[in-house]
């Protein structure tokens, strides 16, 4: 959830803010939590260099699910943490799976800065085990897309209606289905609206939201995971009483209204939508889903674009069976899973998101 600043604005009209003084507001970022950004690349062992660029990922929520066992001097296995899943909205894991995706695949491109390359084999002793174990070696040239690393986002902001240029659209449908024409644009608008308001308004899924929310820095630092409500104008208004945890489960409370309108307007402000669909929906399917978002992602990012996924119509629980539906039947053949939905477009440079540092996710080092 995030609260645009002109509705946070309005929230704080009265004047609240300027009791919290400007000392506090300009030191409500969370140093701690960005910590990893700043450390990537910096390790000596070219498997943590590789590592500490993938935990930079788009992931789920990001929960970060991964946790990592180096071996030998060569060598790693890539687990799947089992504590943490969204089990209401992703109960079959596809989307955790697809964030493993995207981690696997930024490790690769990040060892291709040092030569080297990586051979990865998935599910190596079947589908309770590792999900990966990689190897590296000598050979490989740095990968085109490595630059965009530490710019890229999932930008969770209204987009300016500036059409996107043919030549990027052409460039980008290297790696998605590119939408831009307007039937589809205007149909993808209304259902990603739709399927979120499914989302908010049934409690248990909300609530599997709202509990992974970090209130301020405090919080941040502290669990720098899942959905982090930081900065000064958030902070501003949690300090004023009008962005509480309950206040975002009470659908009577004025936060709840306003979260949602400006939700709902981000989500229309989108001239364009970035489509995956596979044939198959194994497990080796939503990793390679996640491998080519990573890199749609980055190639976004180098083309200036934004991109954010919007996953709620493509979420497996039965409230949601209407909206799965109606985008399957819009965006993939008969049979096929789509994978990722995104919205595509001109959008601000949003701050970096935490996370936990890699000698948090190193079972062995
Ligand atoms: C499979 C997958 C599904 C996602 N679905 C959503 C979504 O529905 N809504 C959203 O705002 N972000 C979604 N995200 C983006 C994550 O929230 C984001 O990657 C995470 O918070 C880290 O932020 P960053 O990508 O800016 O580093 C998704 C990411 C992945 C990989």
């Amino acid at each position: 959830m995030t609260l645009s600043r002109r509705k946070a604005i309005a929230l704080i009209a009265g004047g609240t803010i300027l009791a919290a003084g400007t000392g506090f507001l300009s030191t409500r970022t969370p140093q701690k939590a960005l910590a990893p950004w700043a450390a990537a690349g910096t390790y000596a062992d070219p498997r943590k260099r590789a590592l500490s660029y993938a935990l930079l990922v788009p992931n789920p929520h990001n929960l970060q699910p991964w946790l990592v066992d180096l071996e030998g001097e060569d060598a790693l296995s890539l687990y799947q943490d089992p504590d943490r899943r969204i089990p209401h909205t992703d109960p079959f894991d596809r989307q955790i799976t697809i964030g493993l995706g995207c981690f696997i695949e930024q490790m690769t491109i990040a060892a291709s800065l040092d030569g080297l390359r990586v051979d990865v084999t998935l599910f190596p002793d079947g589908p309770d085990s590792p999900v990966a174990r990689a190897v590296f070696s000598d050979g490989g040239d740095p990968d085109p897309l490595a630059g965009a690393m530490l710019d890229r986002r999932s930008c969770k902001e209204p987009f300016a209606a500036t059409p996107i240029e043919d030549a990027k659209v052409r460039e980008l449908a290297a790696f998605a289905t590119i939408y831009t024409d307007a039937p589809t644009v205007a149909a993808l608008r209304e259902l990603t609206v739709k399927a979120w308001m499914v989302e908010w308004e049934t409690p248990r899924t909300r609530e599997e939201s709202i509990d992974l929310m970090r209130f301020g820095k405090a919080q941040i630092n502290a669990d720098p995971d899942g959905i982090a409500l930081g900065g000064p104008f958030l902070e501003s208004l949690m300090l004023a009483g009008a962005l509480t945890r309950e206040g975002q489960n009470d659908p009577a409370s004025a936060a709840y209204k306003q979260g949602l309108e400006a939700y709902r307007e981000m989500l229309l402000a989108t001239p364009a939508y970035a489509v995956l669909t596979s044939p198959g929906n194994s497990r080796a399917d939503q990793i390679a889903t996640g491998a080519r978002w990573l890199r749609l992602n980055l190639a976004a990012t180098r083309a200036g674009l934004s991109l954010h996924p919007v996953s709620q119509c493509l979420q497996e629980y039965p409230e949601m069976a209407a909206q799965y539906g109606a985008v399957h039947d819009l965006l993939a053949a008969p049979g096929h899973t789509v994978q990722m939905l995104g919205r595509l477009g001109y959008g601000p440079q949003t701050p970096r998101t935490p996370r936990w540092p890699l000698e948090a996710k190193l079972r062995s080092s």
